[in-house]
């Protein structure tokens, strides 16, 4: 009898919290991030490691953006041939990237002897720094969003592409570039779907600095559809992370201070999970 009560209540909190997410509505999920400049369109570049980062980790983010009219590049940092398939991967990131409507001659993908898609395979972050330079230069870029240190999965590409942006951002001439991270949650909120949103709202609240932002998805459907373009990932237990993942329906941003993450920090090989 209890454990109905106790399953009930987890459903009726998951529909509740959902209702919260999909209707917007009060102030706590009101979002000042980006607001300074409601006159000034930035021009975002969001750097991923792999086909499927964006539509599995950044849709809130995307969404976020591309419907304020923020100008957002995507750099894929490799194709994700792990498997082989990099050519159709690639593809599938283009017509993921309609979905999520960002112009097609925006995103770029690298297919870099150096930088393969691979648990073992360690990134150059004195390369990753060059290279996301480069892009930077070339568009103006205002605005980088990227992986935390964990990588929300614990990747190591997605680390290391984390700590190629850290090292951009201290090491060169690039220091008017703001640079934001994807925060990584514990297991349980991870997989908790639209409940993850009251402790993503609780975090924001304890770093009242405007550090930190909890952007709500406002086209869930589009994240799905966006996913589904991914044909080649697109298997019954991704289709179930989706569903399942917070990040689906929100992502929490944090601002990557100046010194506040280790540049040179050692590779970990025992961190690295599947994604
Ligand atoms: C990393 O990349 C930089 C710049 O491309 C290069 O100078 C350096 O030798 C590389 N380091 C290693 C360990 O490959
Ligand atoms: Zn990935």
């Amino acid at each position: 009898m209890a454990w109905i009560l106790i399953i009930s209540c987890l459903f009726f909190l998951w529909i509740f919290s959902l209702c919260k997410i999909l209707i917007p509505s009060s102030s706590p999920l009101r979002n000042s991030f980006l607001k300074a400049g409601v006159h000034e369109k930035r021009n975002v570049l969001l750097v991923i490691a792999h086909p499927d980062d964006e539509s599995m980790f950044f849709t809130p983010t995307i969404n976020f953006l591309t419907s304020r009219g923020h100008n957002l590049h995507i750099l894929c940092l490799s194709v994700g041939n792990a498997d082989g398939k990099g050519d159709t991967r690639k593809r599938e990131l283009y017509q993921a990237c309609a979905v999520l409507k960002v112009p097609i001659q925006q995103v770029k993908t690298l297919d870099h002897p150096d930088l393969q898609d691979g648990f073992g395979e360690l990134w150059n972050h004195s390369l990753l720094a060059k290279i996301i330079e480069d892009e930077i230069i070339s568009h103006s870029i205002n605005l980088i969003i990227t992986f935390d240190n964990y990588g929300v999965s614990g990747h190591c590409n997605h680390r290391d592409v984390h700590h190629g942006v850290c090292k951009l951002i201290y090491d060169t001439s690039q220091r008017d570039v703001e640079a934001w991270e994807l925060v990584s949650t514990n297991i349980l909120r991870k997989y908790s779907g639209p409940v993850d949103i009251w402790f993503s709202v609780l975090g924001v609240m304890q770093h009242s600095s405007g550090r930190m932002h909890c952007l709500v998805n406002e086209h869930c459907r589009r994240s799905f559809l966006a996913m589904a373009q991914h044909k080649s990932q697109w298997v019954w237990f991704r289709k179930l992370f989706v569903a399942l993942s917070s990040y689906t329906y929100m992502n929490t941003l944090r601002k990557i201070k100046l010194g506040a993450c280790e540049v040179t920090a050692p590779h970990n090989y025992m961190a690295c999970e599947i994604n």
